[in-house]
């Protein structure tokens, strides 16, 4: 005969297959067409801490992917050393900052205006805390960006250069959606400003694109002044589960795109 033990673990064995849950099998959510299995799979490859992040918490995880996938893909576009924007790329909506009463040093600087209603929410923000926001640079064209990068290149050399000054076309700038906040110094983040804003921006939808110690992901040393305007929701997964790796997450949202849409959306 036997024991209530062996019954036990036969029931432990047969239970979970039965229902569907064996080990891999399990789905993370009702609407979407994803296993643990898959999510495991395809997280594979990225950093331990983010990867744990993920797998910790993969419903909001997949809620969030769920809300980006539908936004506007001008928020996840990669513009980077390997990924750049043509010649003749200008976005349709550029409007004037100015015009908003958001302070600017020079008055003809432009951004796309789907940032302007987060940009103005962030800057009323920093005002109650007595902080000013400034902007020091926004939108720049392929042949402005030409120049600037042509002049680092004259002046430093063009492997100190390509520390700093993108190349025409691989330039963020150019997408119409960041700024650089003012004064662009290296010591910005001790400024008032800077530390406000990395603490707070990514609440407004602005994501900080070059952090400290990075440089062997991003290319570029770091950049405290510099932020992509992304919106809210890939704001916080950059923030809340990429460890505030902007570029990794890009990467990532942009290597398996088509991975999440088929089983998110569809
Ligand atoms: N300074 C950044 C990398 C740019 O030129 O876009
Ligand atoms: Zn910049």
């Amino acid at each position: 005969m036997k024991s209530n033990h062996s019954y036990l673990i036969l029931a432990f064995l047969i239970i979970p297959i039965l229902s569907g849950c064996a080990k891999g099998n399990t789905s993370l959510h009702p609407d979407f067409k994803i296993s643990k299995q898959e999510l495991t799979d395809v997280v594979r490859s990225l950093p331990d801490g983010i990867r744990n992040n993920i797998l910790k918490k993969p419903q909001c995880f997949l809620e969030f992917m769920e809300r980006i996938l539908r936004e506007d893909p001008a928020y996840t576009v990669l513009v980077d050393k390997s990924h750049s924007l043509t010649k003749t790329y200008i976005p349709k909506d550029l409007i004037n900052i100015n015009d908003y009463g958001i302070p600017v040093t020079k008055k003809n600087l432009k951004l796309r205006s789907i940032v302007i209603p987060d940009l103005k929410a962030m800057e009323e923000a920093a005002n109650l805390r007595g902080i000013k926001l400034t902007i020091g640079s926004s939108y720049r064209s392929y042949t402005y960006q030409n120049r600037l990068y042509s002049h680092y290149v004259k002046t430093e050399g063009r492997e100190k250069a390509d520390r700093e000054s993108a190349r025409p076309g691989h330039s963020q700038h150019q997408l119409g959606t960041t700024i650089d906040f003012y004064p662009i110094e290296d010591n910005f983040i001790e400024t008032k400003q800077g530390t406000w804003l990395s603490e707070n921006a990514w609440k407004y939808g602005f994501s900080l694109s070059y952090p400290p110690n990075a440089e062997t992901i991003t290319g570029y040393k770091y950049e405290p002044w510099h932020y992509r305007y992304v919106g809210r929701d890939v704001a916080y997964i950059i923030k809340r589960y990429f460890l505030g790796q902007q570029e990794i997450f890009l990467q990532f949202f942009n290597t398996h795109k088509k991975f999440f849409m088929e089983r998110i959306i569809s």
